[in-house]
């Protein structure tokens, strides 16, 4: 075989494991006792109405889904305020990064993203040779002006994750509104907004203003996998001007959001007691980590997201030993934190479990 020479030096992305896969490894028989709070999943599982759709779906599986997603892209522009042509769907909002990656970057071209951001960027832009520029996040936050200071002619993305992933900090809308007003067109500005349902109010942005105003080169990113509890659906959606679309359609697979998806999507966009449900769950969780985690003397990161990152020292040491507890979180070396792992806020009794296993790990 002769693969591409840059493919076969990928990076392959480490996501976290399986709750079957680490019961397997470590012995455990009974998978119902450990906690999974590594993956910034929806602890309280998915909306009764989107289970309810997806079981009526499953008779449909013998045709190919709607590839335009017309129903859930109708349902979907109503409650953003925004048109039809604003939309796009993928396999999990993975799949666009991938998709803005396929279209705009190149040998020669770079991305810019924060040093301490979700990885898919430059993983995504390394499938296509694009070179990724690390901008320094001071205190774990997005330095917007240090961004847009970065920028060259050979810029094309820049990613902003808000809440970033993960970190769990955000921006302020003050601060995203000053960066698009300084947006050279040449580049686009991706907003990868994979947590915005939990946010907290005062903090949320309002980047599709700015799209509804015509903006061409800004991009919204949000997914059901985190509050509307569909990961394993995969199923995200992007929000840009209709020219951006169109590109990004260019590459996308006819059928890249099953059926299945698509029915569930749109019946947890009208459950909105199980989101009101799951922030409740989150900012509860949020608080009880924040008030109990200092007193076993480790650093929190203020978070907007359903996650918290803790600093308790040699992080794949204590990932691994709160693994043989039942408890699985993410070690972060990955991502230039060596210190810390991360925890998903989880439901009440987890948290409790979580804390008590850290607790014992670090005494
Ligand atoms: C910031 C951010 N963006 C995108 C994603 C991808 O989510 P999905 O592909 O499940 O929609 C994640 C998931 O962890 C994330 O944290």
């Amino acid at each position: 075989m002769k693969p591409k020479e840059w493919i076969s030096d990928l990076r392959v992305y480490e996501p976290g494991k399986p709750i079957e896969e680490v019961a397997r490894e470590l012995g455990f028989d009974d998978i119902a006792e450990i906690v999974k709070v590594a993956s910034n999943e929806n602890e309280l599982g998915p909306s009764p109405l989107a289970v309810e759709a997806m079981q009526e779906a499953i008779s449909e599986v013998h045709r190919y889904p709607d590839g335009g997603a017309f129903y859930l892209k109708r349902k979907l522009a109503k409650k953003l305020c925004v048109e039809p042509e604003n939309l796009l769907f993928g396999c999990g909002s993975n799949e666009l990064i991938v998709f803005l990656c396929h279209v705009f970057m190149e040998q020669g071209k770079n991305l810019i993203m924060g040093a301490e951001a979700f990885a898919v960027y430059f993983l995504a832009n390394a499938l296509y040779r694009g070179e990724t520029v690390r901008v320094p996040m001071p205190g774990h936050v997005h330095d917007l002006d240090a961004m847009l200071e970065a920028i060259t002619p050979e810029t094309r993305l820049v990613a902003i994750c808000n809440p970033n992933n993960p970190t769990g900090t955000m921006v302020s809308p003050e601060a995203i509104d000053r960066f698009v007003e300084k947006l050279p067109d040449h580049v686009v500005a991706v907003f990868d907004e994979a947590y915005f349902e939990v946010m907290p109010e005062a903090m949320k942005p309002d980047v599709l203003k700015h799209i509804r105003a015509g903006k061409e080169n800004v991009i919204v990113l949000r997914t059901f996998s985190k509050a509307y509890g569909l990961a394993g659906l995969r199923i995200g959606y992007a929000v840009a001007h209709p020219e951006l679309i169109r590109l990004l359609n260019k590459v996308r697979q006819p059928f890249n959001v099953s059926t299945v998806a698509q029915a569930a999507a749109i019946a947890a966009l009208d459950d909105v007691t199980h989101i009101v449900e799951t922030r409740e769950m989150v900012s509860g969780g949020l608080d009880f980590f924040e008030e109990e985690l200092p007193k076993l003397g480790v650093e929190t990161v203020a978070s907007g997201a359903n996650f918290i990152l803790v600093k308790t020292g040699n992080g794949r040491a204590v990932f691994q030993a709160l693994q043989r507890r039942k408890v699985i979180v993410r070690p972060m070396d990955p991502y230039g934190l060596p210190d810390h792992i991360r925890i998903t806020v989880g439901i009440p009794e987890q948290n409790r479990f979580m804390l008590e296993a850290l607790k014992d790990v670090l005494s």
